[in-house]
């Protein structure tokens, strides 16, 4: 366990804000997490569970307890001649995870290839890339109320999945810890190569494996998305809008060849939202060290040493110029600590 007071969160954070922690945890067990939730220096404080801190922009120094875990395993389930159920420690790094998985031929996750952050988060935050969510994949989700200390067991159904949503961002907010998720890998193919990108690279290709999946994946986003190792980010910025099939075909009319999608579930079109900022002139734009990417206006980055305020202002700069020319409104897809 390691705990360290008046914590620098700089190496916490892929944007690489310089700030603090009241108090940093870090636990490598369920059962150490639940002495951490029940100690005088913790309890009644305010918590934020962080995980690769991938997804997350910090508005200030954080006063309160910064948990992470460091339960790192992987172990088989379940395995019958279709496909193998491994259950993952929350801390175990989500791309080593992927890459595990298609070295050994599974299918399901090689998609997501390259995604920065940890196995706990993308159960929370039901990543996705390439035509692919994470939630396709999950079985169940093992938690930890907060409050009492008693360990859940969610079904993939109990979990409310929707694009970039699971219940632990809504209802269980701040109340239930990940500590495992219990996934499904098949092996039998099961190439989802629809995405445009993937089509041509693929196209009236056989024998494909996961693990080409994955390295074409890697080298797609190498292409477009900034390297956290490189340069701050938090990945995309806002979430992709949806809007009323009314508002869409009234925006195809003047924008002819703008980007739609149809999403059933939700009775409306997404709209792809770096295209929006790009139709607005914003790439490349700065506020202080934060900047509209380049390659990927979706994506605000840090090119040196952003603060807080120079994010916010920026993002905020986006959001009013894609709702002043477009009337469509973006929301975060990062979260605001
Ligand atoms: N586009 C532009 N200008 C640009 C770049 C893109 O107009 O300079 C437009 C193009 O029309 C392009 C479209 O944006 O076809 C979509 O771009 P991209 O394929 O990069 O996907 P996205 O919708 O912007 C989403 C996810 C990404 C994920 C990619 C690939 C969200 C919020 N973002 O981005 O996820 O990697 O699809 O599946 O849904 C993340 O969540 O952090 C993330 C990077």
């Amino acid at each position: 366990m390691i705990t360290s007071v008046n914590h620098s969160l700089l190496s916490h954070n892929t944007f690489r804000m310089d700030v603090k922690s009241d108090l940093y945890i870090e636990y490598d067990s369920v059962s150490q997490l639940l002495s951490i939730l029940d100690a005088k220096m913790v309890r009644g404080k305010r918590i934020f569970h962080i995980g690769a801190g991938s997804n997350v922009l910090f508005t200030g120094d954080f006063h309160g307890v910064v948990l992470h875990s460091a339960i790192k395993y992987m172990e088989t389930v379940e395995e019958t001649d279709d496909y193998v159920d491994i259950k993952v420690g929350s801390g175990v790094v989500w791309d080593d995870f992927c890459r595990d998985m298609s070295q050994r031929g599974l299918w399901g996750v090689e998609n997501l290839s390259g995604i920065p952050g940890e196995v706990g988060a993308s159960a929370v935050q039901n990543i996705g890339a390439y035509g692919v969510e994470v939630s396709q994949s999950i079985r169940y989700v093992e938690t930890i109320d907060m409050l009492t200390g008693n360990e859940h067991h969610f079904s993939n159904a109990h979990c409310s999945y929707g694009y970039r949503y699971s219940i632990f961002k809504n209802k269980y907010k701040d109340k239930h810890i990940v500590t495992s998720v219990i996934y499904r890998l098949f092996k039998h193919p099961m190439p989802r190569l629809e995405y445009a990108g993937l089509k041509e690279r693929f196209d009236g290709m056989d024998n494909v494996t996961p693990l080409m999946v994955r390295e074409a994946v890697l080298d797609i986003r190498s292409k477009k998305l900034p390297d956290p190792s490189e340069i701050g980010s938090a990945g995309s910025f806002f979430k992709n809008p949806v809007v009323s099939k009314e508002r869409c075909a009234a925006l195809l009319k003047q924008y002819y060849g703008m980007p739609h999608f149809k999403v059933k579930e939700l009775n409306g079109f997404k709209l792809s939202a770096a295209w929006l900022i790009d139709q607005c002139g914003l790439k490349g734009m700065t506020v202080g060290d934060a900047a509209v990417y380049e390659k990927q206006p979706l994506v605000l980055v840090n090119t040196g040493h952003a603060k807080p305020e120079d994010v916010i202002e920026l993002a905020s700069i986006v959001k009013k110029a894609v709702k002043d020319k477009f009337y469509v409104e973006l929301y975060p897809e990062v979260n605001y600590i």
